[in-house]
Parts: structure tokens; C-alpha cells; sequence
């Protein structure tokens, strides 16, 4: 019912009174009373003005699931959100509940994180309210091996998200860190649960650094108020890149890998560029010449062999 009463108070530019608010949801005074103390012991500010009634001043900079669902107008992704305070990562309570049958789309958010991790056994330094740390479970209809064409999936939605809320360009480092002048502001995290022919679910993470200032960056890394010099809704950029996710997905669905595909390479960090991998302890050195449909990078070698990498990590680009 809190929410409901929230929903009429945002309804409303002005003042609501109680007695309205009352009526027009058929509980009593108190109750209204005790709805509204508990939005305020949720970090709402909401004035009251004896006569005139309440009005919300500035909602939580938190990622509740009443803001980032409220006017989200997605079917698939974020029908089902779960928030926490502080977790060890999102990628444990999503794995969780992709096997306990959670359905397609749910989305796990933290405000802080004391485990996160990254690719390749790394960490993600996850301050509190400071960032976007969530993971979200999507079920398709795929191989186990087709799974890359999602993360990259997943990269283009968060680029896209970023440039459409804030302006800014990013670049997509393969196979999905999202860069900002030269700088990464965002990973992908992929973990899957399959059987030898079938994808069961896959639980994807995504740490943004939103509002993290540089001393709290690692010097490879940046964040978006380091690169715009102001603070940015981390509500708004969820919900964008929520929405950006399930219009991706869809059309991968629909269309299969190839418009993504386009999407990625246009934003790409190193097509074209020379580069060292690390993939499964070889170092691989070349240029990066393409992204096949698979999702994996193709590689010319000094000796004119095309090598296609799987997985891997860029450590060096000229
Ligand atoms: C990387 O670039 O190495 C991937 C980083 C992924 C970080 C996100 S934050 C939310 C989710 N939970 C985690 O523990 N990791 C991912």
C-alpha cells in the first residue's frame, strides 16, 4: 500500500491531502499516516503542510524497485526485482534464483557488493550508492556455445543506455568492457547454467562506475561523473539500460545476432587496432580483424593466419 500511496503523491505536482489520499484508496487517515513514515524511513523526503497536505520533495538516490519499475514500461526485463543493501555479489543471489525457476528477466540489484567480481578471477570494487551493480537472468532458446552473442548483447544495451541518458560516446572493448576515454566504465560478467545441448539460464552481471569519484578508481578505470564532471541519476541510467536490454534482446531474439553484431562493431575499441590477448594462458599477438558470428574475435597473425579467440582478455592495444 506504501506504494500505491507514493504513486498518488507522484501523480500530483502540488500538495495532496490526506483526506484525498484517503478516499481515493479507501484506507484510513492513520493508515495514510503510517505509509508516509514509512516512504520517510525509506530516505523519502515528504513535506507535510497542515491544510494543504503532503508532497514529495526528492526521492532516495537508491535503486528500490518502486523507481526503477515506475513508468520502466518493459515486458520482459525488470518485471521481477529483487534489491538489497549489501550482498557479496548479485551473480550468487541471481545464480540462486535462476535454478530455483525464476523467470526470464528478474534482476538483482546491490547498492554494495563485498565479493563483486569480474572476468578472469578479478574483483569489481563496488562502493556503496555509488555505482550500478545488478545481474539479471535470461533463458534463451540457445546452444551453450551461442552464449557469447548475449554478452555482447548486453554491451551494445549498456552503450547504447549510456549515450541516450547522458550524451556520452563509449567504445566497447572485446569482448564487452565498455570504455571511456580509454578508460574502462563498465564490465560484463557472464555465468551460465546449461546442459551439453541447452542453455538452462544465463545470469548476466553489469557494474557501471556511476558516481565514483577517482580517488575510488582503480587507474585503468573511470567513472561517468570523472568523464561528464556532474553526478548522474543512477536511477534513470538503470532504467535505461534495462529498457535497452530487453529492446536488444527481443531483436536477437527475433532478427538473430547479426544487428547486434553491426551495432557492436561500429562501437568497437579495436577492430582494425594491433593487439596482445591472454586466452587460456597463450598470448596471442596480431591485429584484431573481425568478430565472426559466433562472437569470437578473429586475429590475423604476423604470418597471415587467421586465429579465431573464444575467450580472452585484450592486455595490450596499439
Ligand atoms: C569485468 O569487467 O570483469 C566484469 C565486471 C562485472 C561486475 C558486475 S557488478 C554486478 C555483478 N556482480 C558481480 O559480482 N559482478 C557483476
Amino acid at each position: 500500500m506504501a506504494k500505491q500511496v507514493l504513486d498518488f503523491l507522484r501523480m500530483r505536482d502540488g500538495f495532496v491531502s490526506g483526506e484525498e489520499i484517503s478516499r481515493e484508496l479507501g484506507i484510513s487517515r492513520s493508515a495514510v499516516w503510517k505509509h508516509i513514515a514509512h516512504l520517510r524511513a525509506g530516505g523519502y523526503v515528504i513535506e507535510a503542510v497542515p491544510h494543504l497536505g503532503y508532497k514529495i520533495i526528492t526521492i532516495p538516490d537508491k535503486l528500490l524497485p518502486d523507481e526503477v519499475s515506475y513508468n520502466l514500461n518493459t515486458k520482459v526485463i525488470g518485471k521481477k526485482i529483487f534489491y538489497y543493501d549489501t550482498l557479496t555479489s548479485t551473480m550468487d543471489v541471481a545464480f540462486d534464483l535462476g535454478l530455483k525457476g525464476s523467470p526470464e528477466g528478474t534482476v538483482v540489484f546491490a547498492e554494495s557488493q563485498t565479493k563483486g567480481r569480474g572476468r578472469m578471477g578479478r574483483s569489481w570494487f563496488s562502493p556503496k550508492n555509488k555505482g550500478i551493480y545488478f545481474s539479471f537472468i535470461l533463458r534463451p532458446e540457445f546452444l551453450p556455445q551461442e552464449a557469447p552473442k548475449v554478452t555482447l548483447m548486453a554491451a551494445v544495451s549498456i552503450a547504447e543506455a549510456i549515450k541516450k541518458l547522458t550524451g556520452l560516446s563509449v567504445l566497447i572493448k572485446w569482448p564487452n568492457d565498455i570504455m571511456a576515454g580509454g578508460k574502462k566504465l563498465s564490465g560484463i560478467l557472464t555465468e551460465l547454467n546449461a546442459e551439453a545441448d541447452k542453455i538452462k539460464f544465463i545470469n548476466i552481471g553489469v557494474g557501471v562506475n556511476v558516481n565514483v569519484s577517482k580517488s575510488f578508481l582503480p587507474k585503468e578505470g573511470t567513472s561517468l561523473k570523472e568523464e561528464l564532471k556532474r553526478e548522474v541519476s543512477r536511477i534513470d541510467l538503470a532504467k535505461e539500460i534495462l529498457r535497452s536490454i530487453e529492446e536488444n534482446y527481443l531483436s536477437l531474439k527475433k532478427d538473430g545476432f547479426k544487428p547486434i553484431l553491426e551495432k557492436w562493431k561500429a562501437a568497437s575499441f579495436i577492430l582494425g587496432r594491433r593487439i596482445e590477448i591472454r586466452s587460456h594462458d597463450k598470448i596471442i599477438q596480431g591485429e584484431a580483424q573481425d568478430i565472426d558470428l559466433d562472437g569470437a574475435l578473429l586475429v590475423r597473425r604476423d604470418t597471415g593466419f587467421i586465429e579465431k579467440v573464444l575467450s580472452g582478455d585484450v592486455i595490450n592495444i596499439r
